[in-house]
């Protein structure tokens, strides 16, 4: 018989909860690009090459981002499961897939607002569908700032008066990447799938067809020619909000990643939905020009929209087992 791993005194079901609740981290075309491998004393977070999208993510930023994300998900995990997770990033293991290692620092005392994110983690889903009209409350938009500021990040809320060369600047990054032969061929290996798919985006997941005359231009995840159903709008003025860094390196999109998540499940436990745009942060003409658009000084991680809407569905995911670096192990016999 096969078996989970334990580590820090949880029994191999715990762990294997914890495992399962951080692959249910967002990742670039749900490609849940992470590996963990579990020792008694220590888990270490790798990165999986095989995961790879080196068209649209060249230099692995997105991989990282996702991998923060799922690392964020571990730490709520081990925390309720009385655990205080200490982290290090980037850690010199040997192995240049090395990006996090977690031990244990003794038992932890999560805050109210921890347990509610941790609650929050099966809930948050990329929702692609319009939003109702309802604006984010200040209370919420502060909320969602300070999320970002506790991970070491920065969220800029897009104004007004940057809507329109913002809007720009997402057009012309989706342009560019839809007339590249590599991007568009990497995109349809990983959507359009069938529901009972463990990677990737489901087709029924995929939300409206982009049209051309979308204020805010979406990815298109639905691999086909179906055009879509009349009346399906999409909001004019949704929440844009810009994750950014403030230095540009490895370590700071593990950071960002964290903050993704943070920020994503401070706004899933408000009620709140949200989708990513990324087309403008990853061409990295348009990600300069966004840049200077927010004054020059930070890293645009990523861009979300965030808003009220009816929940969505979750896309699947592998089973724990699968994302072990050797995978589950023989158990002894008893
Ligand atoms: C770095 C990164 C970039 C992403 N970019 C986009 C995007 O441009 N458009 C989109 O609809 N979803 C985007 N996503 C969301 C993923 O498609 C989504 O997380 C994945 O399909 C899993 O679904 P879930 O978020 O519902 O769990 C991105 C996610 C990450 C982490």
């Amino acid at each position: 018989m096969r078996t989970f791993p334990a580590a820090f005194g949880l029994t191999s079901g715990q762990l294997e909860q914890a495992i399962r609740l951080a692959g249910m981290a967002p990742s670039l075309h749900n490609s849940q690009p992470w590996r963990f491998r579990i020792l008694p004393h220590l888990i270490e977070l790798h990165a999986d090459p095989g995961r790879r999208l080196p068209a649209a993510d060249p230099e692995d930023r997105e991989l990282r981002l996702a991998c923060g994300a799922a690392l964020f998900n571990l730490r709520l995990a081990l925390e309720h499961a009385d655990i205080r997770p200490v982290v290090s990033l980037l850690p010199h293991l040997g192995a240049s897939t090395a990006l996090a290692e977690v031990r244990s620092g003794g038992r932890a005392h999560p805050r109210p607002e921890d347990t509610q994110l941790y609650e929050a983690i099966t809930e948050r889903h990329s929702h692609r569908n319009p939003f109702r009209d309802t604006p984010v409350s200040i209370e919420n938009r502060h909320l969602l700032v300070n999320a970002a500021h506790e991970e070491h990040a920065l969220l800029r809320e897009v104004q007004a008066g940057e809507r329109g060369a913002l809007e720009g600047l997402v057009h012309r990054a989706n342009r560019a990447q839809m007339a590249n032969a590599r991007f568009r061929e990497e995109l349809a290996a990983w959507v359009g799938r069938a529901d009972d798919t463990t990677e990737g985006v489901p087709a029924s997941l995929a939300g409206p067809k982009p049209e051309p005359q979308d204020q805010w231009v979406h990815r298109d995840f639905t691999a086909g020619p179906t055009s879509r159903s009349p009346g399906t709008e999409f909001e004019s003025h949704p929440l844009l909000v810009v994750l950014c860094s403030q230095h540009d390196s490895r370590e700071a999109d593990l950071r960002a990643g964290q903050a993704l998540q943070r920020l994503w499940l401070t706004a899933t436990a408000r009620g709140l939905v949200a989708s990513m745009l990324s087309q403008v942060i990853e061409v990295p003409e348009t990600c300069e020009e966004l840049r200077r658009l927010l004054g020059g000084s930070v890293t645009p991680q990523a861009l979300l929209r965030i808003g009220h809407g009816a929940p969505s569905a979750a896309t699947p995911r592998r089973d724990a087992g699968d994302m072990l670096v050797n995978g589950a192990i023989e158990a002894s016999e008893p």
